[in-house]
């Protein structure tokens, strides 16, 4: 088993490029389905997820190779309609494929897919949509069976909550289909700009991505294409969360900084200096951050639920108390056990954390439960005092490239042993 030992206490300091963003590269991949001939992928990043993402088109069909941050997919044509169960459980993402699959094939059987526990996490709206684009489903000892009868076809559907999920995978399903569909209150993430941009450069028609209102006009044929991935704007979040918990400083280069605006802002109000120009962003903290009162997570543009964790674990030796509210997922603070553990005074009650700021936290041996609670339990070991071990190094790995390196360069003193 790999573990990360970390001796905390260590100030960060110094310049990181920021890797693709995990978020977009995942339904971006299951995109490039859709399309005939090749795609090349720029910046995209080398984590567990995305090997799981090619393994999933390889076994579709698809000739796929990864080197040096580009991935390249080449339709083959597709042997099957049925995605492996154990392929399905390797991450959440998985069920992507599916809008794809139905767009381009017009069925596909696939398990409901796994992923990070985060709370019950249904795929009701992702279905619904589907139903009203022409598509027949049905369940049978786990499996999810879908058909098209006659074609899909275009459909006007109103999401109850802006799903990232459902509104990328109800674009996959739309782009080939007959005629128009609308999505109203579709999410507004900025990896959803992004999947759009790589489709629209494929030949689809959508428009109004970034707002509210999707409008996508299918199109008979989409051409792949060379496209770069967007940064993670997640992982920029726990490089500067890592460094403004150390009373550190960083010039983060590559990085989306009107994406991040919601979570550089937070740490502008705990007492951070940040400056951007270009796409960098350079940040300055002082010895003591200050606690922030009122952090709620919401849909894009608002504080994102998975800078949660990061944000917390850089708060908990800030003068005193700030108050988290979780309004995405119904358990995500399974890494409080962990924060607790190295000294951290926080106490959950239902969607809310309340944080009281404390003098040390003391290096301790953490599983990282999730992705971004493992990152958020690495950051509080790297502002604790002694050595703290991590173990659960399995959900890192889905979202991080080069975790302990890149923090490595900006002077952690942290180790991945076996
Ligand atoms: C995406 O997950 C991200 N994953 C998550 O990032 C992120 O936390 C989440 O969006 C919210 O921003 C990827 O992009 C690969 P949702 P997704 O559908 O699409 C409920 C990370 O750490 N819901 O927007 O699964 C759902 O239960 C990850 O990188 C339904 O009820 O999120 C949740 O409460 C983890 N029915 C809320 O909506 C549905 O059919 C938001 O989920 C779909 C969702």
């Amino acid at each position: 088993m790999q573990k990360l030992v970390i001796q905390g206490g260590k100030r960060l300091r110094g310049e990181l490029d920021l890797q693709g963003a995990k978020n977009s590269a995942l339904p971006i991949l299951s995109a490039s389905l859709l399309c005939d001939g090749e795609s090349v992928f720029h910046n995209c990043p080398c984590l567990t997820d995305i090997y799981s993402a090619l393994r999933i088109l390889n076994s579709l069909g698809f000739k796929c190779s990864f080197s040096d941050n580009t991935a390249t997919v080449k339709y083959n044509g597709i042997c099957r309609s049925e995605i492996d169960g154990e392929l399905m459980q390797e991450m959440r993402s998985s069920i992507i494929f599916l809008g794809a699959m139905l767009g381009r094939i017009k069925e596909c059987t696939v398990s409901y897919p796994g992923g990070c526990e985060l709370g019950s996490r249904p795929i009701d709206m992702h279905l619904d949509g589907f139903r009203k684009m022409g598509v027949d489903i049905r369940e049978e000892y786990g499996k999810i069976i879908c058909k098209v009868r006659d074609k899909i076809h275009g459909a006007k559907i109103s999401l109850s909550f802006p799903s990232v999920g459902a509104t990328e995978n109800i674009i996959l399903c739309a782009v080939l289909a007959d005629g128009e569909t609308v999505i109203n209150n579709s999410a507004r993430e900025p990896e959803i700009c992004d999947l759009a941009g790589y489709l629209r450069k494929c030949g689809a028609k959508i428009k109004g991505d970034g707002e509210s209102r999707i409008v996508i006009n299918g199109v008979k044929k989409l051409n792949g294409c060379e496209y770069s991935i967007m940064p993670d704007r997640i992982a920029g979040a726990t490089y500067l969360s890592a460094t403004a918990s150390t009373g550190g400083e960083i010039i983060l280069k590559n990085a989306c900084i009107n994406a991040m605006e919601s979570f550089t802002s937070m740490l502008e109000s705990a007492g951070c200096s940040i400056n951007t120009s270009g796409n960098t962003i350079y940040l300055r903290s002082g010895s003591c951050l200050k606690a922030i009162k009122n952090i709620k997570t919401m849909p894009y543009p608002g504080f994102p639920t998975d800078a949660q964790a990061i944000l917390m674990a850089s708060l908990l030796k800030a003068k005193g108390t700030s108050v988290f509210e979780e309004n995405i997922f119904d358990c995500r603070y399974r890494h409080t056990d962990a924060l607790i553990k190295m000294g951290a005074d926080i106490q959950v009650i239902g969607k809310t954390a309340v944080v009281h700021g404390v003098k040390r936290l003391y290096g301790a041996t953490v599983e990282a439960t999730d992705l971004r609670g493992g990152a958020g339990v690495t950051i509080a070991g790297l502002s604790a005092e002694g050595t703290s071990i991590i173990t659960g190094l399995n959900h890192i790995d889905r979202g991080y490239e080069n975790f302990e390196k890149s923090l490595a360069l900006l002077g952690a003193d942290i180790k991945r042993t076996e």
